[in-house]
């Protein structure tokens, strides 16, 4: 079981705040023990300091890889979550922490992702391109924006006159219940990142079953339909 949740985000941190009381009800232990930051006025560092979770600010400088590993093994990181932080994480970090670095994005990737594609800009180039579904996609992290291996998508259906607002608040309620349902498989090793680069799931969970999400879907039917196919 990987306790040691270090978080890295750059807005507000309602993914953050999301991860961090799923932990505190389901964790089995895991738990946020760092919140880092590109911006020292980011909401998801206030987040941190009401929850009595350790924070800093990074220094985006030339010692910046550098130092975000001696920051996170400072704090004894084994896993590293992205919850909105739009920095790429320099390959000195990714590489000894392969595998037990994630991410999740506002979209079904491969689609709408990439340098530059965050917040906004991706549900405008969603709805632009006249796509019927979106979702949210939770993958590993590699040395490239958007490019790792998925470990769980779920499917958000966009609905005709949607803009980039309405369709971001319906992805994002199912970051909020997938993401840390997703980050807990991996922690505890339900999921891995597999020799052939692909995210491999123990026999017990399976993530075929995706529900679409019904305009009279609860909270509770979904959590309930993440769980079960996530095998939680
Ligand atoms: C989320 O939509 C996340 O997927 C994206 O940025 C947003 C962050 O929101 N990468 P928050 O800071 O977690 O509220």
């Amino acid at each position: 079981m990987l306790t040691r949740i270090a978080v890295l985000a750059s807005g507000r941190g309602s993914n953050l705040e999301a991860v961090i009381r799923h932990l505190a009800a389901h964790g089995e232990g895991a738990g946020v023990v760092l919140v880092a930051s590109d911006r020292a006025n980011a909401g998801a560092l206030g987040v941190a300091r009401a929850h009595d979770i350790a924070s800093a600010a990074l220094e985006m400088g030339p010692g910046h890889a550098t130092a975000l590993r001696a920051l996170l093994d400072d704090h004894g990181a084994q896993l590293v979550v992205l919850a909105g932080y739009l920095r790429l994480v320099p390959a000195e970090v990714v590489r000894p922490w392969r595998g037990r670095v994630v991410n999740v994005h506002p979209a079904l990737l491969p689609a709408f992702g990439g340098a530059g594609m965050y917040g906004a800009r991706v549900h405008r180039a969603v709805l632009a391109a006249g796509a019927r579904l979106s979702g949210v996609t939770v993958h590993f992290v590699d040395e490239v924006y958007d490019r790792g291996a998925t470990i769980t998508q779920w499917p958000v259906p966009v609905h005709p006159g949607d803009t980039a607002d309405t369709l971001a608040a319906r992805v994002l309620r199912v970051e909020h219940l997938l993401y840390p349902r997703a980050i807990l498989a991996v922690a505890r090793g339900d999921v891995r990142l597999a020799e052939d680069g692909r995210a491999e799931w123990t026999p017990r969970a399976t993530t075929a079953t995706a529900a679409f999400l019904l305009r009279d879907t609860t909270d509770d039917d979904l959590a309930r339909s993440i769980d079960a196919a996530l095998g939680c």
